[in-house]
């Protein structure tokens, strides 16, 4: 690891599994690799079914105790987590800069944010009330009560190693619900330490169970087949989401799914275009443009187009790109190598269909390293409507833009895709606010706002960007079946 560490121990290479660190039953292991030179950071195990298979049984084991202890109590261990994960934001930090590439600062950004989450889910898990129903007839009574589903697996992405995997096993733990984790084979030192620090803070054992693996087809396959598994939760691409879908119908799971974004980003000509910038810049390349919610169509009405690209463009080309330990650097690396060549794809189609390349446009530091991970932050302008970059999400730090004339035209623009996670558009006409919101078909939108994600609000798409909502009030319920119980002869 490139960085030093507080708290050393929080480096873990092994799994948890019934409140046991162990190795893979097979005993192989996968390297972990940084992003940023290659480097091995360190080995994890390689799970395969039977791993799987065990920390199902501990998490079905686990279940009744945990399902049975009061809310508060739960309340009270998940914010000793949200607390101990705070006091080592920092380290926490390093590891997910080490494993992911993102910048210090921005890593421990990451930390707060998911610690934000245990916090709201502590607190929510005191009120999952239920319903006492009024008398439809004399004698009886009715009640509906909110309980846990069961055993939940959690199936988590690399591009937010620490924030994706709090917001959805915090909320399942705060209802009820036992877990079995696989987080990312690029990311599992950061999951790794949340849950080391997860059972510092009273987290039973057989609660929260983590299987590292290379081959996540191994393993989601005995958590699709075991009936005992009552819920999948996964963030990841649209292929796998409607994967796991189909395979989990033969069990009939719950699931939450949140998948692939094509969000499009729209200024209308009466925006204020310096907070239309500024909100492009936040949304478009934090993370080095490796987020679902990233704009990857961006639309400027003709008036200010011009004006638009040359803002952008210069704010663009003043970003600074270097590894996560320099503190100067604001663009780390992409995960790996396809990630990069994907993105080079992208541009390269844009281009060839007449696409004008403002600033960037190539992958950076290649004398240094062939097969360099860092990539120019990039303005396309000009894009062709039928460009790769506004159909497939690029993830990576290129704002395509082209020009429209119509609210009519754009809106329809926006909407010609099959994905429905976040829109953005700008503009000061409160009626167009409204009207504007009510038409774009997603589940987030932003109104003159580049940062949407927060933990008080629901998170998550429609079409084929999945279903289901994080965050928020709605983000328990998740991981919650009503049960009502109708009790008769009281006259
Ligand atoms: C994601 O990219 O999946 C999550 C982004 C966010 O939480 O804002």
């Amino acid at each position: 690891m490139s960085f030093k560490l507080q708290r050393e121990e929080l480096i873990l290479t092994k799994n948890f599994i019934a409140g046991v660190w162990q190795d893979a039953v097979s005993g192989e292991v996968i390297s972990v690799n940084n992003p940023a030179n290659g480097e091995r950071v360190a080995f994890v195990p390689n799970s395969n079914e039977k791993d799987a298979q065990a920390a199902v049984e501990a998490a079905v084991d686990a279940f009744d105790a945990w399902r049975a202890t009061p809310a508060k109590q739960r309340a009270v261990i998940l914010k000793r987590w949200n607390d101990l994960i705070m006091a080592s934001a920092e380290d926490l930090g390093k590891i997910i800069s080490s494993e992911q590439g993102k910048p210090l600062a921005e890593a421990v950004g990451e930390i707060a944010y998911a610690a934000s989450y245990v916090e709201w889910f502590a607190e929510e898990a005191t009120r999952a009330n239920g319903d006492i129903i009024p008398q439809v007839v004399r004698g009886r009574k009715m009640f509906a009560y909110r309980e846990p589903v069961g055993v939940v697996a959690a199936i988590t992405p690399w591009n937010f190693p620490a924030a994706m995997i709090a917001r959805k096993i915090a909320p399942a733990l705060a209802a009820g619900c036992t877990v079995v984790c696989k987080p990312a084979a690029e990311t599992p030192l950061t999951a790794l330490a949340l849950v080391k620090l997860a059972e510092e803070a009273g987290v039973p054992a057989g609660v929260l169970n983590i299987v590292n693996t290379a081959s996540s087809k191994a393993v989601a396959d005995v958590w699709l087949d075991d009936a005992r598994v009552r819920k999948i939760t996964f963030t990841g691409s649209t292929p796998v989401g409607k994967h796991l879908a189909y395979e989990s119908s033969r069990t009939l799971k719950k699931l939450a799914l949140e998948l692939g974004g094509n969000a499009p980003f729209i200024v209308f000509e009466d925006a204020d275009i310096d907070q239309a910038v500024e909100g492009l810049m936040v949304a478009k390349f934090r993370n080095g443009g490796q987020t679902c919610v990233c704009p990857n169509r961006i639309y400027v009405q003709s008036k200010v187009y011009s004006q638009f690209l040359e803002k952008v463009a210069a704010r663009v080309a003043a970003l600074v790109v270097g590894p996560a330990s320099d503190d100067t650097s604001q663009i780390g690396p992409m995960i790996n190598a396809k990630a990069v060549a994907k993105i080079e794809e992208h541009v390269n189609d844009a281009v060839a269909r007449g696409a004008r390349v403002l600033t960037g446009g190539k992958r950076l530091f290649t004398e240094q390293r062939s097969e360099s991970t860092y990539y120019a932050p990039t303005v396309l302008a000009d894009v062709d409507p039928s460009a790769k970059c506004f159909h497939e999400e690029t993830f990576g730090p290129v704002a395509p833009i082209t020009q429209f004339e119509t609210e009519e035209e754009v809106i329809k623009m926006a909407n010609n895709s099959p994905f429905g996670l976040a829109s953005y558009f700008y503009t000061n006409d409160m009626r167009r606010v409204h009207r504007v919101s009510d038409a774009l078909e997603c589940g987030i939108v932003g109104v003159n706002e580049g940062a949407l994600a927060a933990e008080a609000a629901p998170f998550g798409g429609v079409k084929d960007s999945g279903y289901g909502r994080e965050g928020s009030v709605h983000g328990l319920e998740e991981y919650m079946h009503i049960k009502y119980v109708c009790q008769g002869g009281l006259d």
